[in-house]
């Protein structure tokens, strides 16, 4: 084979590779403050996709990082008396420490003011340019600094300000918008109107569905302006030139929305494209659905697969704000609750459909009831070595279930039923749907335990009675395990070690009921799986302080047959 044909194959191979890749990606976060649980959230739901799709056998690019440029950067850096790179460096930092906490096993971090991005982003410049989509204009009118964005009369509003004189804010974020009058470089955003409508005829493009009416709606309602994508460098001085025009930095949305074709590879081939998942807030929707897709377009790339959009977090009722001091920081929660109990929490009450609440004491009780007591105490049951006095997970078949009376055949049920709903949950992002139907199956599991009560059967010295309802519920915490592992990491792997499921073996496809013919030794580590949080202050729950009661010693809960709530649940 010649030199030539050989690359040409390699070439090919890499680009079959490249091809096979499943591109998520969360946006980039701005550093001008501390990482909160808003965005811990955007991370979770795509670590939680990225994971779900990998033990479905997906090869993934999971890319996050942080958005450093623009007028809000430059003015935070500028209060903090640092130099803009210094002051960036300290808060991307924080963002990747928050990120890790969370276990977002992330492929790619990206910050823009890295070279291999500045390049991207003056390349992409100039392909705009010399395809005739830039040209010189002037903007005279408002702009909202902390969201980044030009807007128009309509989409400003005046409201009373702290003094109770009117100020002018921008209707959907409202927050303060100043009257902004320069010569910048526009781009043809105009121009795109059908384009972008022919992209959005792919119902499941925008997700969940209501998001994608309102860009058809803003897109139908009325012409699109041309957007200014350059800021006079006296102006904006923190940012990336414009290659023909250095007396011009280039819009930062413009800058920040291109991060993610940095992380896919380009201008190498092959580079991954297009993303396959693009997770966002409803903040900046306008920036994903419209500005997006039009400079993909406009620079003959295609847009993004899917846009998955989620709400935002309140906390005790009210929008998280510095002045309001009840911003919830990532780091503290996480050390104050445990990093699982807050990605369990933010993934089980969390709607992406629909804005949600946080509350630290709601967080306490969900993450005790389902981790705790619904799980972890099934586990402690069928493995604890008073009952379990051989330390193996049983053989267990169809009919092992059907001979434990009505409530092994509903487990049964349940426990077959699961990996297809929780499947159609996932794939929808609806992982708090999921949870519940896993959360339902578990309670089944304790039900039988509840009513065949192994620890006096083991009295009797009925052991193959006690090893068939072990074998049963532990066959659902396996299958459970599994299919818990996007969503709370850590804990499903100490428990598929404890149940001895091999490495191998906790791909997707084993997250169904399968008859054990064979019994298998248990694992070694006989720590509790998840240890009951102290219950929280009502105080501290308002003021989000961490509280000694939480942090304090913790009680594990001992497992000493039916708790008080089961009683009450068998009742
Ligand atoms: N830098 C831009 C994104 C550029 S992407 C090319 C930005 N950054 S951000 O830090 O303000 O927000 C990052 C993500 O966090 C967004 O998806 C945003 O919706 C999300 N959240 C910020 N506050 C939030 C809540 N209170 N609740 C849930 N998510 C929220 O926008």
């Amino acid at each position: 084979m010649s030199l030539a044909s050989l690359k040409s194959v390699t070439s090919s191979l890499a680009k079959l590779a490249i091809d096979e890749r499943f591109y998520i990606s969360t946006p980039i976060f701005y550093v001008n403050a501390a990482p909160h649980i808003g965005h811990a959230y955007t991370s979770v739901l795509t670590d939680v996709m990225a994971r779900y799709q990998k033990i479905k056998g997906k090869k993934v690019l999971y890319a996050t990082g942080t958005d450093e440029h623009g007028l809000k950067i430059q003015q935070a850096a500028t209060a903090n008396n640092e130099d803009p790179k210094k002051y960036c460096d300290g808060i991307s930092d924080q963002f990747k420490e928050a990120i890790q906490i969370c276990e977002c096993d992330y492929d790619d971090y990206i910050r823009t003011t890295e070279e291999r991005h500045e390049k991207v982003v003056q390349k992409i410049w100039t392909i705009l340019e010399e395809k005739g989509h830039i040209y010189k204009g002037s903007y005279e009118g408002w702009y909202c600094v902390s969201d980044e964005d030009f807007l128009t009369e309509t989409q400003t509003k005046e409201v009373p300000g702290p003094d109770g004189k009117p100020i002018r804010v921008s209707a959907d974020s409202g927050r303060p918008v100043e009257l902004f009058r320069e010569e910048n470089y526009k781009f043809r955003l105009s121009a795109f109107q059908k384009d972008l409508l022919k992209w959005l005829e792919n119902e499941s493009v925008v997700k969940p569905v209501q998001f994608r009416g309102d860009v058809i709606a803003w897109l139908t309602k009325e012409e699109l302006p041309d957007l200014s994508i350059s800021r006079p460098i006296d102006r904006l001085k923190w940012g990336i030139p414009v290659p023909s025009d250095p007396s011009h930095n280039i819009y930062v949305w413009l800058d920040a929305l291109f991060n993610y074709l940095t992380v896919a590879g380009y201008p190498d081939e092959p580079y991954v494209w297009p993303p396959n998942i693009q997770v966002i807030g409803k903040d900046i929707l306008k920036f994903h659905a419209i500005y997006w897709p039009a400079f993909l377009i406009a620079a003959g790339f295609e847009p993004p697969k899917q846009l998955l959009v989620h709400c935002h977090w309140t906390v005790e009722g009210q929008k998280m704000s510095k002045s309001i001091g009840n911003v919830v920081n990532v780091v503290e929660a996480a050390e104050r609750v445990s990093p699982t109990a807050l990605r369990y929490f933010l993934l089980r009450q969390g709607v992406p459909g629909s804005d949600n609440d946080f509350s630290m004491m709601q967080l306490i009780n969900v993450a005790n009831s389902d981790l705790a007591d619904n799980l972890g105490n099934l586990l402690q049951r069928c493995t604890g070595p008073a009952i379990n006095v051989d330390q193996i997970a049983p053989s267990i078949f169809e009919a092992d279930f059907h001979a434990l009376g009505q409530e092994g055949t509903d487990l049964f049920n349940s426990l077959v039923q699961l990996p297809d709903k929780v499947s159609k949950r996932f794939d929808d992002f609806e992982f708090y749907m999921g949870l519940q139907s896993i959360m339902l199956t578990l309670k089944c599991a304790n039900i039988v335990m509840q009513s065949k009560k192994p620890w006096e059967l083991k009295k009797q010295n009925k052991m193959d009675d006690v090893y068939l309802i072990l074998g049963a519920c532990v066959e659902t915490l396996r299958v459970v395990g599994i299919m818990m592992q996007p969503i709370v990491p850590s804990l499903s792997s100490k428990l598929l070690d404890r149940l001895n499921v091999d490495a191998s073996q906790r791909t997707w496809n084993h997250a169904i009921f399968t008859e054990q013919v064979e019994k298998r030794p248990l694992g070694a580590d006989q720590t509790i799986l998840f240890k009951r949080i102290a219950e929280a202050q009502p105080t501290a729950a308002a003021t989000n302080k961490p509280n000694v009661a939480a942090n304090g010693p913790k009680k594990e809960k001992q497992e000493k047959g039916p708790s008080k709530k089961e009683k009450k649940e068998k009742k």
